[in-house]
């Protein structure tokens, strides 16, 4: 089968389309024929080995440390169950699925994800994966077609995960950083589903895409962090009950003394610097809480499992590229000009 395999760490040279044995599914597994994958700044960062490791922040690593090479990277995958390995149900056999890309520290609905799809196992970027049966969802019946399908692992997944983490609820007033990113479009999405008020940080010429998706109201990301929180003083004059955010840097120490008392910081990125410096006591007088979130559960999993059968999410793709063009499609995504989704199809 064709595949996109990582061979190291490096720039866009490490990667190379190229034929590879495809893998057979073994007990407890399906192989699914992949029909989309979504592109992710972790594909980037994870080739890039730009992860950091404790204590050595300029390390080359994956999210999780050590990548093993040759690697087929892609945690967004929609597709068909072709084949069922032994001890699966034969009924999955034709079945369009979406596949969480998680690879969790133990059994049940609140199990923390400890490795991905696409970094500590082959993922997505292929004509085909091997994955867990247990992490495929059936997708019968859901409106979506397989590209939109494959724009909501890890984008949703993740935005479902802050979300649910920082227990956001109706009629509060939430900030959402990166917001037309995958996770932050995301996340302005499912905030303003659950009746949250959505402030937005964005760039000026994608605040229409982000209002569309659901914020109530938009702010220029690239103003002067102490700008940023004087306006927002404006626009919630009560303060924020939460922040969504994948951006981190100077916007946090500048904005944590907007959060309400009890308010939730919730981050899960580091687009504009890992490395802040805030001070204590806006957090800890005001019983402030800082929520580190990665991914999802497979409770948040399945929670979006069954919003995608009912159609409950909408997700606007950006592009799309042939595998063959995966190069061309990191570029795009790199750019950072699109809002939405950048969506890979194999065999075209
Ligand atoms: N923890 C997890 O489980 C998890 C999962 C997925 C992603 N992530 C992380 O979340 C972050 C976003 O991922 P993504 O896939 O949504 O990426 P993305 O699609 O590239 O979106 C990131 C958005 O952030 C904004 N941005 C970019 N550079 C910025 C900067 N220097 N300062 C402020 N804003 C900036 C841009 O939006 P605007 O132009 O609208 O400002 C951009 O669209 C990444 O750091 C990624 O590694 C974490």
């Amino acid at each position: 089968m064709r595949a996109a395999v990582l061979t190291a760490f490096g720039g866009p040279e490490v990667l190379v389309v190229r034929d590879v044995e495809e893998p057979r599914p073994g007990r407890g597994e399906v192989l699914v024929e992949v029909r989309a994958a979504a592109v992710n700044n972790t594909d980037l960062w994870t080739r890039q080995g730009a992860y950091g490791l404790p204590g050595r922040p300029d390390a080359l690593a994956g999210w999780r440390g050590p990548v093993s090479f040759p690697r087929v990277q892609g945690g967004d995958i929609a597709g068909v169950v072709r084949e069922v390995g032994h001890g699966v149900d034969p009924a999955w056999h034709g079945r369009r699925v979406l596949v969480d890309p998680a690879l969790y520290d133990g059994p049940g609905d609140d199990a923390r994800p400890v490795g991905l799809l696409g970094s500590e196992a082959d993922g997505g970027f292929a004509e085909a994966v091997v994955v867990g049966a247990d992490r495929v969802h059936d997708m019968t019946g859901s409106p979506l077609g397989d590209e939109a399908l494959a724009c909501l692992p890890v984008a949703y997944g993740t935005a479902t995960g802050m979300l649910e983490r920082g227990a956001i609820d109706a009629g509060e007033t939430v900030l959402v950083t990166g917001a037309s990113g995958g996770v932050g479009l995301a996340a302005v999405q499912l905030a303003a589903a659950r009746g949250a008020h959505v402030v937005a940080l964005t760039t000026p010429d994608k605040a229409d895409a982000v209002r569309d998706a659901g914020a109530t109201t938009t702010l220029d990301r690239r103003r002067d962090a102490g700008d940023l929180a004087d306006a927002l003083g404006e626009v919630a004059p009560d303060g924020l009950d939460a922040v969504v955010d994948v951006v981190g840097g100077p916007v946090l120490a500048a904005v944590l003394p907007r959060l309400r008392d009890g308010g939730r910081w919730v981050i899960a990125g580091a687009m504009a610097g890992p490395v802040v410096e805030f001070d204590l006591r806006r957090l800890y007088l005001h019983n402030g809480a800082l929520v580190g979130s990665s991914m999802h559960t497979p409770a948040h999993f399945a929670r979006l499992a069954a919003d995608a059968v009912a159609g409950r999410v909408e997700p606007r793709i950006a592009a799309r590229h042939a595998l063959a063009d995966i190069h061309a499609a990191q570029e795009e995504f790199a750019r950072s000009a699109h809002v939405g989704k950048i969506v890979l199809v194999p065999g075209r």
